[in-house]
């Protein structure tokens, strides 16, 4: 049976999206901010035993996390009593359990999420970026791949869109659950295919817009196989960043074949959109 822990670590509100962030790329399944009366933030992070180790160790440097066990998933749901509904543009990203806005106009496309332990509810910067590229760039009839998939958000976006090739792809189980539900509930289950499939399992397709919203270690190592997967003049939206990482990310990718379009911004977020150039 999977044994859960919560990591609990005590930071300033602006080191907040930078520990989410951190995390998040480990693989932990649910992250609770909780407002303490000094303007501190309580971070409680749910996550099996396993990844709660790695946890600490890229914690402890810089802050004071402390773990204690889980009793079954006791803890690691209370996020979804302070779940919001998320506009993107024309992209409107709806909790089930919450009413859809009386705002909500025709030309919107209503998406119904439940990322589960996964990420993806739209509540962080990258994911609403990667959001307003598949507004821009997914067209119907295209090609489109989410690696690292999470609660399978951009894939069904862009199947709803019009995308007529959706491949979506994560190594944790609980994204993959999470995908196959949410394209279910979005009546796109028999357009996206999800799997666990690495990169380089996926090499001998070519997709017009490939998505990683997965973090700068792991965009750097796969940036050969990223490059590879996109057609010639297709588009990569690479997100997961911090300012500071930027650089060294598009480096690699430039080594492979891809050039730099743009660098978009929101607070410390960074998304990197360049174009397979051969
Ligand atoms: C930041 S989340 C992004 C989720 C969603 N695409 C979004 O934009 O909200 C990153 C996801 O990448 C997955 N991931 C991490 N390393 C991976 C790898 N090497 N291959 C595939 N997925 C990976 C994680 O399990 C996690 O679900």
């Amino acid at each position: 049976m999977t044994e859960w822990m919560s990591i609990v670590v005590v930071v300033n509100p602006g080191d907040v999206d930078l520990v989410s962030g951190l995390v998040w790329d480990l693989g932990v399944s649910g992250i609770e901010e909780q407002p303490l009366p000094d303007g501190a933030v309580e971070l409680r992070i749910g996550c099996e035993r396993t990844i709660a180790q790695q946890a600490l160790e890229v914690l402890a440097g810089r802050w004071a996390p402390t773990a204690e066990p889980v009793a079954a998933d006791e803890g690691l749901d209370a996020w979804r009593d302070h779940a919001q509904v998320w506009r993107i543009g024309s992209i409107v990203i709806v909790p089930p359990w919450l009413e859809t806005p009386s705002d909500v106009a025709e030309s919107d496309l209503v998406l119904a999420i439940d990322p589960g332990h996964a990420f993806g509810s739209a509540s962080h910067e990258t994911t609403r970026m990667c959001l307003e590229a598949v507004v821009e760039l997914v067209t119907p009839g295209c090609a489109v791949a989410d690696i690292g998939c999470g609660s399978g958000v951009l894939a069904i976006a862009a199947a709803r869109r019009g995308a007529t090739t959706v491949v979506a792809t994560d190594i944790a189980a609980d994204a993959i659950v999470a995908t196959l539900d949410n394209a279910l509930t979005n009546n796109v289950a028999d357009l996206v295919e999800v799997s666990t499939a690495t990169i380089d399992e996926l090499e001998s397709t070519r997709f017009d817009v490939v998505f990683a919203n997965i973090g700068a270690a792991t965009l750097s190592s796969m940036a050969a196989a990223l490059v590879q997967v996109t057609k010639p003049e297709g588009v990569l939206v690479l997100s997961g960043l911090l300012g500071e990482q930027v650089e060294t990310v598009i480096e690699s990718f430039e080594q492979t074949g891809a050039l730099r379009t743009e660098v978009r911004a929101d607070g410390e977020w960074r998304t990197v959109l360049m174009k397979r150039s051969r």
